[in-house]
């Protein structure tokens, strides 16, 4: 676990306008949690970006008064289309569709690509230890995020990099607990 951060926070800042930001991952446990809390601050006009616009998650952040967009990390130009306008962007990038830390890391390359053309002011990135540093092991889905995590540093964009663990909201999805007989439960 662990977070991170280019520069102090001006403690005198006033806010003129809602500050905009571009959510990745909306319509997923991580993103949306961070999309609807945005969305239900005054101080913030938020876009969340989906591959698919028809989800019933993302029409209930429509309703809190998200924009919807509709990109795909894969996709450069799509990314500079909906990052477009905005102050801020926080990013999210996935493995478990592919299972590759290759196209993880591009994936994110792409998003801070676009983040740069569009002269994002912060970006924060939900990131990872790297497995490979901290134990020699291999490790894609946290390799993949040490990696973006290197390369946004590289860049001079002001970031902030967040490192969570294992959330117990899993137990209510993906480890979601089931019987197999005389009530003894499984995870997994
Ligand atoms: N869950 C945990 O305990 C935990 C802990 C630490 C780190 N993480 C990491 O956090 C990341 C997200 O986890 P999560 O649990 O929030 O995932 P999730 O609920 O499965 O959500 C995945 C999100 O990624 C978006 N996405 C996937 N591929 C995309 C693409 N090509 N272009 C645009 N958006 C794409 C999906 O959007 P659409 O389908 O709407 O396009 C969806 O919103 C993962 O990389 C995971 O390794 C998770």
């Amino acid at each position: 676990m662990g977070s991170g951060t280019s520069g102090s926070r001006k403690k005198d800042v006033k806010l003129v306008r809602p500050v905009s930001v571009v959510v990745f991952g909306a319509t997923g446990m991580i993103g949306g949690s961070v999309a609807r809390t945005l969305s239900n601050s005054q101080k913030f006009k938020v876009t969340v970006v989906t591959r698919n616009p028809s989800n019933s998650l993302i029409r209930r952040l429509e309703k809190d008064g998200a924009e919807i967009r509709t990109a795909d990390l894969n996709d450069p130009k799509s990314l500079v289309r909906v990052v477009h306008g905005a102050d801020a962007m926080f990013l999210v990038t996935h493995y478990w569709e592919h299972l590759s830390k290759r196209s993880e890391t591009q994936q994110g390359m792409n998003a801070v690509y676009a983040a740069i053309k569009c002269n994002i002011k912060h970006l924060v990135f939900y990131g990872a230890e790297s497995c490979v540093c901290a134990t020699g092991q291999r490790c894609g889905y946290m390799d993949a995020k040490a990696a973006i995590e290197e390369y946004i540093k590289g860049t001079g964009l002001p970031y902030t990099i967040l490192r969570a663990s294992f959330f117990y909201e899993n137990f209510l999805s993906i480890f979601k607990p089931h019987n197999i007989g005389d009530n003894v439960f499984v995870i997994g």
